[in-house]
């Protein structure tokens, strides 16, 4: 068993900065490890025009730590009346990588979101024809559709129309948590990918009830059963290209997640490349970790790899009991516990 690894730098296809002093306290987190990363738009108010994504990414840029490097990747939030032109506005604005779709109700901030799949085919239909991917929060709402059968229903009622009516869109399935979605991945064309986060790979729906409550380890989509966890972790390390990092690190203060109605989201970007070496370590794949952080959402996106490298140790460390988030503080995945892997300065 190798003790170091040392891998191209990885990119983040999935975080949540959030904005103001919070994003200011999260960022160097994910700068520190991480060239580039796909910021959502879910702000409050939401991202919804080339303007207010390039504004976001100043304020981004603005906050990272002294000599940093790292490039934020702008997305802009799909609403009903998003239009054709906004869409190939963004097109031609360059640094935004992509299209947010929230079912309208699906998640944190996603109340200006899609009500109806066919009020969006405009913007799909614009974004197909000028290459601009859709990044697809894959879950549906309707009250009588069991949360754990949200993300399955989804492909089955959304996802497999919108490959069906959008035959050349570029599309990603957001932190896909089940093994069918993992499949309509995997069976669709070569322009449709998927990212998957580390709580997803590492832990089944056990977890949110272990030994009580567990508010830390809820996000949408919610975790599910453990043979879940098992297609994530085969899609992830069987070196297949469609599947790529994107670790969904969703920083909320402490008292929103410790709440009778606590907030969903995992804070992990202090922690996230280390955690996803112990998932293909486990899998005895840690070959295939480089491909999974580093190669396959460049590819897919038709960006370069990136030119560094970061050296990975395995070395016992523990995670703190939590981070600073602007005036307040955020927990962070296996807080207090210990993790084997660590990135070397
Ligand atoms: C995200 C957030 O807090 O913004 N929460 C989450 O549980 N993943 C939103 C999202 O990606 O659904
Ligand atoms: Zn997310």
């Amino acid at each position: 068993m190798p003790d170091m690894l040392t891998i191209t730098r990885p990119d983040d296809w999935h975080l949540h900065l959030r904005d103001g002093e919070p994003m200011r306290s999260v960022v160097g987190a994910t700068a520190r490890v991480f060239a580039r990363a796909v910021l959502m738009p879910n702000l409050d108010p939401p991202v919804t025009t080339v303007a207010a994504a390039a504004a976001y990414r100043d304020r981004v840029v603005a906050s990272l730590p002294s000599k940093s490097t790292f490039t934020p990747l702008l997305t802009l939030y799909l609403t009903d009346d998003t239009s054709p032109a906004e869409i190939e506005c963004a097109r031609a604005a360059g640094f935004i990588i992509g299209i947010k779709y929230y079912p309208a109700g699906a998640t944190t901030n996603s109340a200006s979101g899609v009500t109806d799949l066919s009020r969006v085919y405009p913007a799909l239909a614009a974004m197909e024809k000028c290459g601009l991917p859709l990044l697809v929060h894959g879950e549906v709402t309707d009250p009588d559709v069991d949360v754990f059968d949200r993300e399955r229903v989804c492909v089955e009622r959304v996802l497999a129309r919108i490959v069906h009516d959008f035959p050349a869109l570029k599309l990603v399935v957001e932190h896909i948590t089940t093994r069918e979605a993992a499949q309509f991945v995997a069976a669709a064309p070569a322009h449709v990918g998927a990212t998957i986060t580390p709580q997803h790979l590492l832990w089944s729906r056990n977890a949110l009830f272990a030994g009580g409550l567990r508010p830390h380890a809820y996000c949408l989509p919610v975790l599910k059963r453990e043979t879940h966890r098992q297609a994530l972790v085969d899609a992830a390390t069987g070196g297949n290209a469609k599947y790529f990092l994107g670790t969904d690190s969703a920083p909320h203060a402490r008292h929103a997640k410790e709440s009778a109605c606590g907030c969903a989201g995992c804070f992990s970007a202090p922690l996230a490349i280390e955690l996803y070496a112990q998932v293909f370590d486990a899998a005895g794949k840690l070959d295939r970790l480089e491909g999974f952080a580093s190669f396959h959402g460049a590819d897919f996106y038709g960006l370069p790899r990136n030119a560094g490298t970061i050296t990975l140790k395995r070395e016992s460390w523990t995670v703190p009991a939590s981070y600073p988030f602007g005036a307040e503080t955020v927990v962070p995945l296996f807080a207090g516990k210990a993790l084997s892997w660590r990135v070397a300065d």
